[in-house]
């Protein structure tokens, strides 16, 4: 293990993971990798990044940036990562991966066992994947939230039934009312309100919860983007005009976060 300097901000740790089983889960495949080193991996949480840098062996020009989708520390065993790949890209046991990670500021669990609600958009959705197991072991009772244009865009559904008390689907132009009723629910009566998924999607969640006086945490990084992102602060792609004391300035996602204050995404405040 060592450490790769991109040049920029900041330095962050490189490894190399080898696949070891490759899971088929609609549009993607679930994939887990032997990573060598468990410290730097223990504490990483759902919402962080892991980048594979350019390698122009393989003939990739441009990083790809992934959330991290989970990771298990086994004294046994050893520690493995969880990455949810385009099932396109053909990931293959065996293969090495070189890995920047984990990378960014992830979501915090609640600390006490409180209602929470989930709210997604297709493959923005991943780090929910992660999160609603983490929030089930304290304790807390999830109602998770999701949109697809596609029902095979709806990621690892077994995966999330099996954690959360329930999960709705919805297209993405009925997800305003669908969380509008999840909310209304009063066998919800959420505490808090996790959203990942591109950033309008997450305005408009953000808008909603917070107008019930709900707080919200919001991975505002958009992988799915119509822009290539570098996930290490060196691009701008992921830049986002928000509120300040002194009118407006730039959140770059992949330094501050990915994962902000919704007060930060709430179009008003924008104005
Ligand atoms: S993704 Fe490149 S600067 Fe944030």
């Amino acid at each position: 293990m060592g450490t790769m300097t991109t040049g920029g901000p900041p330095a962050v740790p490189a490894t190399t993971g080898v696949v070891t089983t490759v899971r088929a889960a609609g549009a993607y495949d679930v994939v887990t990798l032997t990573v060598p080193d468990a410290g730097t991996w223990a504490a990483a949480r759902p919402g962080q990044l892991v980048v594979v840098p350019v390698d122009p062996t393989r003939g990739s020009v441009l990083p790809e940036v992934h959330w991290l989708a989970g990771v298990h520390a086994d004294p046994v065993h050893g520690t493995s990562l969880e990455l949810v790949l385009d099932a396109g890209r053909d990931t293959a046991p065996g293969e090495a991966i070189r890995l920047l990670g984990p990378l960014g500021r992830g979501f915090s669990p609640p600390s006490t066992p409180v209602p929470v609600v989930l709210v997604g958009h297709e493959a923005g959705a991943l780090p929910l994947r992660w999160l609603v197991t983490m929030v089930r072991q304290r304790g807390c009772t999830a109602h998770v939230v999701l949109s697809a244009a596609d029902p095979e865009r709806h990621l690892d559904l077994v995966h999330l039934r099996r954690h959360a008390r329930a999960v709705v689907l919805a297209l993405p132009e009925d997800l305003p009312a669908a969380l509008e009723r999840v909310l209304d629910a009063p066998d919800v009566d959420a505490a808090v309100v996790y959203a990942a998924a591109p950033v309008p999607v997450l305005r408009e969640v953000a808008g909603r919860a917070l107008a019930r006086g709900l707080p919200v945490r919001a991975a505002a990084l958009d992988l799915d983007g119509p822009g290539p992102v570098c996930g290490t602060g060196l691009c701008g792609g992921c830049d986002l005009e928000v509120p300040d004391a002194a009118g407006t300035r730039v959140l770059r996602p992949c330094l501050e976060g990915p994962v902000v204050p919704g007060e930060l995404l709430v179009e008003e405040a924008r104005r």
